[in-house]
């Protein structure tokens, strides 16, 4: 039986075991799914236990998105240029790093946005998540608006990506249709909106990539926001992550299932 798990610290709250599991269950896949809990003092050595072949594959998570990519004998292309590996696994005895974040956010936006590429497109944030986006966007011919809290982090990202940087006092004069929250503004209960509610009033669509009722998702729901969803976000990149892990197209339905 071959061994998986999700990396992270802490990680008992992810949930992709939930979906791994299910999905090989569902696909007659001989492997198992489990949460790996690391603490940041024992990585160095969990890694050397993954080099040498203990698990076929591994979803990473925070906070060790950046820090395995020292382990890895590839890297993607996506992964080099968004900076953050979220997917491990072998091919032969090489150890490939790679990223489908960028993969689950598109695609979810796709899901309530089908004409994202012709949209005027604020992403907030200028760390690994936002990376992701702006490798997406970029990809899918979008340049989109990215603002953040300290704006000498985007002048670090001009080299990398296309977008239009916006000082946050200046964002009320234009005007967008869609905004993105990739910052960590949101994940703490009492953290308030990321951005303004006359900024959220102003635009159709709200994506915020963390996966909880924060402040940010409750206005854009009272006020009648299409909404989407970073839980959807999840199963697609978990998807693409099944792909890679197991060379079997992932059966999205049963996985989705296994989340709610
Ligand atoms: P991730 O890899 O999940 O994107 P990260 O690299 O730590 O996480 O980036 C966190 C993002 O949230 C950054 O854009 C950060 O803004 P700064 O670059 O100015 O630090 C943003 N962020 C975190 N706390 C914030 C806060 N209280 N207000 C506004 N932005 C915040």
């Amino acid at each position: 039986m071959k061994k998986f798990g999700v990396l992270g610290f802490p990680v008992k709250h992810s949930l992709s075991p939930l979906m791994h599991n299910a999905a090989m269950k569902e696909v007659g896949f001989d492997g198992s799914y489990e949460h790996i809990e690391v603490a940041p003092d024992d990585l160095n050595c969990f890694m050397k236990r993954v080099k040498t072949g203990e698990f076929s594959g591994l979803s990473v998570t925070v906070p060790y998105k950046e820090a395995v990519i020292e382990y890895c004998d590839k890297l993607s292309d996506e992964a080099k240029l968004i900076g953050a590996v979220n997917t491990l696994y072998f091919d032969g005895t090489d150890l490939v790093g790679t990223n489908t974040d960028w993969y689950g956010f598109i695609k979810a936006l796709e899901e309530v946005e089908p004409g994202f590429a012709e949209k005027r497109i604020l992403v907030v944030g200028a760390g690994g998540a936002a990376r992701a986006c702006l490798y997406a966007l970029n990809k899918f011919g979008v340049e989109p608006y990215l603002t953040n809290r300290s704006m000498e982090k985007l002048d670090e990202m001009v080299n990398d990506f296309d977008f239009i940087s916006v000082e946050s006092d200046l964002l009320e004069d234009l005007d967008f249709d869609i905004v993105v929250n990739a910052t960590s503004v949101g994940l703490k209960e009492d953290d308030p909106m990321v951005v303004s509610e006359s900024l959220v009033d102003m635009v159709e669509t709200v994506f915020d990539l963390i996966y909880l009722d924060t402040k940010l998702v409750v206005y854009a729901r009272e006020k009648g926001k299409k909404l989407a969803s970073a839980k959807r976000m999840l199963l697609l990149q978990g998807g693409k992550q099944f792909e890679y892990f197991t060379g079997v197209n992932p059966p999205l339905e049963v996985m989705w299932k296994s989340i709610n």
